[in-house]
């Protein structure tokens, strides 16, 4: 579906830190919350980055900057070429109308004494110019058309639908300026696994009708398997794997990636015989105090003294580089080795749609 095409973003050392302070009267700084501390990657037209890794990791931070709700404390992020970083006023305001996002929860998000048709219209309201007044109501209808919900229903209010209806007027939302990169922040983590493949299907018509490019999180590396043409897998504020959906599923390299795949549901009970369990020793360190070199290591059965000493840098494994082939991917391990855990079944590939 997507191939090489150009980068509509481009993220480049990407760090948000949140300042710890101490003290009532005399607020001190006395450390930070690195929620997110290096991170890069291009996103291209028309296709879906997938990111993945456990809560509190930093993919809502990550999120919250590629949509300009928040600012970098460094880095940068450019949009067809031009650093958005630095925009402010009238320019940032143009583009963040083509960088929408959807939210992860559909029963807090959406104002409970708002009607839908003022919910999905909204975004109109901060951008008057996306459609002339008169117009909006039926714009709004059409919203409601194309995600799949009822035109006649646009007076209701969010509770008198379902989780999956109310975030299909989170996408209906989030459509609204015709956008060309949507942010989905764990867009089906609330909903039930049967309402979750319905509303991805939906974004997935939705992707190949608007042209859009997604930044798709979750937390669960089966959730965006179906949806991603890349995946990256993060941890502790940065990108530990990434690469195409059969290098990271079929070819993990990275010890983190390997654990995440050993617990992903697998329906083929024969299958599920010959899987590896991994089990992780231990709890996610805080971001405000990560572990030096690898911020794995406190985890990592592989650990070694080189692992305390230097961070590994996120590119392709030098044992790989020569020959190539699908481990030849960025992975942040000194270690790095190939691991295959789930066991190859079903359609894989490049992804549908
Ligand atoms: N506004 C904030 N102030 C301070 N710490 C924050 C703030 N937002 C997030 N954090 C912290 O940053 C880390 C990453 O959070 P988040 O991006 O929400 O992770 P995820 O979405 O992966 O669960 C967490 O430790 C979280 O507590
Ligand atoms: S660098 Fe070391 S600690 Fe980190 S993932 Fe690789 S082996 Fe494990
Ligand atoms: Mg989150």
């Amino acid at each position: 579906m997507t191939a090489d095409g150009e980068a509509i973003l481009e993220v480049r050392d990407l760090v948000k830190h949140y300042p710890l302070t101490r003290g009532v009267l005399f607020r001190k700084q006395v450390g930070a919350v690195r929620a997110v501390d290096g991170v890069s990657f291009d996103l291209r037209r028309g296709e879906t980055l997938g990111v993945v890794g456990e809560s509190g990791c930093g993919k809502s931070t990550v999120a919250r900057l590629l949509v300009h709700l928040e600012r970098p404390t460094a880095g940068r992020i450019r949009y067809k070429g031009e650093d958005v970083t630095r925009l402010s006023g009238r320019a940032l305001k143009a583009v963040r109308r083509n960088i929408q996002m959807v939210f992860q929860d559909p029963y807090t998000s959406l104002n409970p004494r708002m009607t839908v048709g003022d919910i999905v219209g909204e975004p109109f309201e901060i951008h008057p110019e996306a459609a002339p007044k008169g117009s909006r109501r039926q714009r709004v209808r059409e919203l409601l058309d194309v995600v799949g919900l009822n035109p006649e229903h646009v007076n209701r209010y969010p509770h008198q639908f379902s989780g999956g209806q109310r975030q299909r007027i989170g996408i209906a939302r989030g459509l609204a300026l015709r956008p060309e990169v949507i942010v989905a922040d764990e867009p089906v983590s609330a909903l039930d696994v049967s309402v979750q493949a319905q509303v991805i299907n939906l974004m997935e018509k939705l992707q190949d009708a608007f042209e859009l490019s997604y930044v798709f999180i979750a937390h669960d590396l089966s959730v965006v398997r179906h949806i991603s043409d890349r995946v990256a897998v993060m941890y502790l504020g940065r990108f530990a794997e990434a690469g195409t959906d059969a290098e990271i599923y079929e070819h993990p390299t990275h010890p983190y990636t390997q654990a995440l795949l050993s617990a992903v549901p697998v329906p083929d009970p024969a299958a599920r015989e010959r899987r590896e369990r991994i089990l992780l020793a231990g709890d996610i360190p805080s971001p405000a105090d990560p572990p030096s070199g690898c911020r794995f290591r406190t985890r990592c059965w592989k650990a070694q003294e080189k692992c305390a000493l230097e961070v590994p840098p996120l590119e392709v494994p030098e044992r790989f580089r020569a020959a190539g082939g699908p481990a030849a991917h960025v992975s942040a391990c000194h270690f790095a080795e190939e691991r295959p855990v789930v066991p190859v079944a079903g359609p894989g590939g490049t992804g549908g749609g």
